[in-house]
């Protein structure tokens, strides 16, 4: 029997570079820039390419790449009011941000934007001297998603409810009743593979985002946060990042990934993996998001060579019909050089994948 996510059209985001350097730690020439300008452009070219989603990324300061950030809430206002169809998804951290001003700041945003397409991803934090550099207390693996849980409740119950009243470990609401609400309830999206990042999707996120893996990883994934959301009456869909490299053949994509890795700057990843692994080390169960990622893999913030979409466009189309089959909704693309190659994407893969998805070709053996 399909599941409902077998039979929708699998929906693509791609990684707002509001942040620079752009997503692989590598000298390898990209030609992406973080400015306003560009991603203006770029946001424009992703929905008339079929894109249905841009996701910002949230940074307080520079640690191993990203040197300079653009914050993700009012940059994405901004894109959606450049764009017409696309949804954006602001990165939200909490510690920093706290829900009542979230809460206010993206329901304002709904209503300057026409309503339904601002959406919010809660990130839990991995990197310890951003927190530690602007003042906020940095607390331990698991008690960052009991925190990360407690906003996303309050978020839902402001957002949805009059008279909210709410008392947890992190936050409290005393009857409060955001005026105006949102014209719709925004999509909450959330980051992270550990244990506590499944449960937490498996109880209250609208989408769970993992890092770049294998299909058998993410089908490992799945299996488990819908089995538990199953058991929790609740629904859940799956997002994936993949570092997509599409060419005209296989040769010129490999002879691109060779190239990022051999120019990849090693003290930077080594330091990058230092400092992420601590994320997901240092879950009790050893499982989160890089906690098992080799120097190749981490030279991608998040994974993203692992998905292995890398090749043709019709081997990468393959491929994400392969994910789809394992239960994957939609799939977060990072590239090179962002202008191009999300049009290029749009053009020969994202065709492709809609026949094969229609049964109209069959895949190759
Ligand atoms: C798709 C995706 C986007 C993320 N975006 C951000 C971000 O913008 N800022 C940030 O600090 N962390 C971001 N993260 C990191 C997560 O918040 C989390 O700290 C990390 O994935 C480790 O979680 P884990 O230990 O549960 O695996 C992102 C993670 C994923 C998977």
């Amino acid at each position: 029997m399909s599941t409902p996510s077998q039979q929708a059209p699998i929906k693509f985001a791609y990684w707002v570079p509001n942040v620079s350097g752009g997503l692989v730690v590598s000298n390898i020439e990209q030609r992406t820039s973080w400015d306003f300008e560009y991603n203006k452009k770029l946001a424009q070219i992703a929905e008339k390419a079929g894109f249905d989603y841009a996701l910002s990324q949230i940074r307080f300061t520079a640690g191993y790449g990203a040197e300079y950030q653009h914050e993700s809430v009012s940059f994405s206002h901004a894109l959606l009011a450049a764009t017409e169809k696309l949804n954006v998804i602001a990165a939200i951290l909490p510690g920093p941000w706290d829900p009542a001003v979230v809460a206010k700041q993206i329901a304002t945003i709904d209503h300057l934007t026409g309503g339904g397409r601002i959406a919010v991803n809660i990130v839990s934090g991995w990197f310890k001297g951003e927190f530690v550099a602007i003042g906020q207390p940095w607390l331990e693996h698991d008690e960052r998603y009991r925190r990360s849980q407690e906003f996303i409740e309050a978020l839902k119950g402001i957002w949805s409810r009059d008279d909210f009243s709410y008392h947890g470990d992190f936050y409290r609401f005393h009857n409060y009743s955001l005026k105006p609400k949102p014209l719709k309830q925004p999509e909450v999206f959330q980051g992270g593979s550990s244990r506590a990042a499944r449960d937490m999707a498996a109880k209250v996120s609208d989408w769970y985002f993992t890092n770049g893996n294998t299909v058998e990883g993410i089908k490992a994934q799945i299996d488990d946060i819908r089995a538990k959301a199953a058991a929790n009456n609740h629904s859940v869909k799956i997002g994936v990042n993949a570092f997509v490299i599409a060419r005209d053949t296989e040769e010129e994509a490999r002879a691109v990934l060779a190239e990022i890795i051999a120019k990849a700057n090693p003290e930077a990843v080594n330091a990058f993996g230092d400092a992420a692994k601590q994320a997901g080390k240092s879950s009790p169960e050893g499982e989160g998001n890089w906690a098992k990622s080799t120097f190749e893999d981490l030279v991608q913030y998040n994974d993203g060579f692992k998905t292995n979409l890398i090749g043709t466009p019709q081997q990468i189309a393959e491929r994400i019909v392969a994910l789809k089959a394992v239960g994957v909704d939609l799939v977060l693309s990072g590239f090179l050089h962002f202008q191009e190659e999300v049009a290029y994407f749009g053009e020969k893969v994202l065709p492709l994948v809609r026949e094969l998805e229609a049964g109209k070709v069959a895949l190759a053996a």
